[in-house]
């Protein structure tokens, strides 16, 4: 029998001389639903019996990995639905790994989806009526989120996920979420950090999808200056202090100079995630024609992975899988 460590999970990503892909998901309560996300032609909301399914065939294409992302039928203020032992995301994966074997179960963990403001964390009762640009510090309360944040992971985990990958951009989450796992029996589970995050308006389209744009205000307390590539070394050499598994550079097209200076300096495997946005303009011109959606989308592949990325998260995953068994 194989022992199942956090080397030999990431291992599965791992693929000499290519790329891996992982196909994301949008997860809603409910049965038999398929409801179509208007600004990402292709991509769905699904319930979990139908996601089920999804996964099974994404399987069969030889996808080695999903993730998954939740939308929880309530929002509060302390992101209940995202730490609930029943909350969406942990029930689709307890039901994907009774049916589906062999395929890494990957969860995002974040309060955006399932908070009422749509932010990542807790925000400072303060806050929320300032209309100047706050830091970090005087928006978000760090201490209580960082916990929430490793309630989450440590609930997917107990679910079933594979690998947990924290999206918050909140300053310690691995470090908080490696504490938690370890500490509960979970040694084993990897850690993705969204490593590098800018503040991006390619993420429109999967707010529409998760339902989580922010009701007031905006990211750019939490996530990354689009100006500034130094910080992106910073914030990989923090994840990694903090033990990560894997980094990743987000978004990936507009970004690939941040992926290949990453790349220069970091041995563990690189990710990058071709974002919503990427998606959508390449859906949108070629449903009129304008481009050709195949050699599109392989060549912008082509690109991450010659800009350094080894893994690429993409929702043309499953087209592409498709293509190279053409
Ligand atoms: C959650 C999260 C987001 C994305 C992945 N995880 C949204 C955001 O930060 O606003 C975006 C992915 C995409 O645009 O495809 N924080």
């Amino acid at each position: 029998m194989s022992i199942v460590s956090r080397k030999s999970i990431v291992q599965k990503l791992v693929r000499p001389q290519d790329y891996s892909l992982i196909m994301p998901y949008f997860v809603v309560e409910g049965k038999g639903i398929k409801n179509p996300v208007k600004s990402m032609p292709g991509v769905f909301q699904f319930s979990i019996d139908n996601l089920v399914k999804e996964v099974a065939a994404a399987k069969k294409l030889g996808i080695p990995a999903v993730i998954i992302f939740g939308i929880p039928s309530k929002k509060d203020l302390l992101a209940t639905g995202a730490y609930a032992a029943d909350g969406i995301v942990q029930k689709a994966i307890e039901a994907i790994k009774k049916k589906v074997k062999d395929i890494l179960v990957i969860t995002d963990v974040c309060l955006c989806e399932y908070t009422s403001h749509g932010h990542c964390g807790v925000v400072k009762e303060a806050a929320k009526t300032k209309t100047t640009p706050c830091s970090l510090s005087e928006f978000i309360d760090l201490k209580q989120t960082l916990k929430l944040l490793a309630e989450t992971a440590l609930s997917q985990a107990r679910a079933g996920a594979d690998m947990v990958a924290p999206s918050a951009m909140m300053h310690g989450q691995v470090k908080a979420i490696r504490a938690a796992l370890d500490k509960s029996g979970l040694k084993h589970i990897p850690i993705m950090g969204y490593s590098v995050k800018y503040a991006s308006a390619f993420y429109g389209p999967f707010r529409d999808a998760a339902l989580s744009a922010p009701k007031f205000g905006d990211r750019s307390s939490y996530q990354l200056n689009p100006s500034d590539g130094d910080v992106s070394l910073k914030e990989v050499a923090a994840d990694i202090k903090e033990d990560a598994d894997i980094v990743m550079v987000k978004p990936a097209l507009p970004y690939l100079d941040i992926i290949r200076r990453v790349k220069d300096k970091v041995k563990l495997p690189l990710a990058a995630y071709n974002v919503s946005g990427e998606y959508a303009m390449v859906k949108a011109a070629a449903k009129n024609g304008w481009v050709d959606e195949k050699k599109i989308v392989l060549e912008i592949m082509t690109a991450i992975h010659r800009a350094g990325a080894g893994i690429i998260i993409s929702y043309h995953a499953c087209d592409i899988a498709r293509w190279r068994k053409e």
